[in-house]
């Protein structure tokens, strides 16, 4: 599993819930993070040097938590590795097209992410007819990663990003990134109680337990000791709090250079 740090550990928590058993090794480019304030170039040479260690340590199929990531540099990596590469975008812009009532769906995400305008390509290309609505919402990484999940503050500033989305009546919302289902409970106060909000994390989870059910030999040749191992490319003093409050256990982490 590969993220821009250690926010994807969400998804490494819902996949381990969902589909449990299978070891995981995970790469948080703590080195390079935040990746939602970067260019795409940039942010798909670390994601190739990212995968490339993954493959290093003999991972047979890999999962991009990142949106930021995924959003800018799927094409590319699927074209330079031969493994299954999994990502959550299209996995969460099915469940909000099946969602929607009103076929107004709104996505939130990074600047890279938003600005790649990878998730209205995948629901357009499901349903033309569905009106999208984008924001992204970079304070809200550096909130989470600083814990400032229930503040004021962290409710204000959600409220004036969500506001335009409110506006155009959106009655389904992408929570397009890692970080974002920590602040679930103010985004769905914000937002309105009746919004459906689609966490890619689970999406993704669901998605990569559906493949490896379809590709049962693929599935049993993957070890399942239930292990999680979670690499590192740059290790602060505070990483290993955020990294266990994401995971919700203690967690080691082990630092790598790519
Ligand atoms: N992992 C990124 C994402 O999901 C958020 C953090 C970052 O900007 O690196 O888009």
């Amino acid at each position: 599993m590969f993220d821009s740090g250690v926010g994807g550990l969400t998804v490494a928590r819902a996949f381990m819930d969902q589909v449990p058993g299978f070891d995981v090794v995970y790469l948080g480019d703590t080195a390079h993070t935040p990746y939602g304030t970067k260019s795409p170039g940039t942010v798909t040479r670390y994601a190739l040097e990212g995968i490339r260690f993954l493959l290093s340590r003999g991972a047979a199929m890999v999962i991009i938590a990142c949106n930021t990531a995924a959003g800018v540099a799927l094409d590319t990596l699927s074209a330079h590795f031969q493994l299954p590469i999994l990502d959550g975008i299209g996995p969460a812009a099915d469940h909000a097209v099946k969602a929607t009532r009103n076929g107004r769906i709104g996505v939130i995400g990074t600047r890279t992410a938003v600005d790649s305008g990878v998730y209205e390509k995948r629901i357009l290309a499901a349903r033309p007819d569905i009106r999208v609505y984008t924001r992204s919402c970079p304070l809200l990484v550096p909130l989470v990663e600083e814990g400032w999940l229930k503040k004021p503050e962290t409710r204000m500033i959600v409220k004036d990003y969500l506001r335009p989305l409110k506006v155009r009546r959106v009655d389904t919302l992408i929570m397009g990134c890692t970080h974002y289902p920590l602040l679930a409970d103010i985004i769905q106060v914000k937002i309105g109680r009746r919004v459906v909000l689609v966490d890619p994390a689970a999406a993704l989870a669901e998605h990569a337990g559906a493949f490896l059910d379809r590709n049962p030999t693929l599935a049993a040749s993957l070890p399942k000791n239930g292990r999680l191992q979670v690499c590192v490319t740059d290790r602060t003093d505070r990483l290993q709090a955020t990294a266990a409050a994401i995971l919700r256990r203690k967690v080691d982490l082990t630092v790598v250079q790519l």
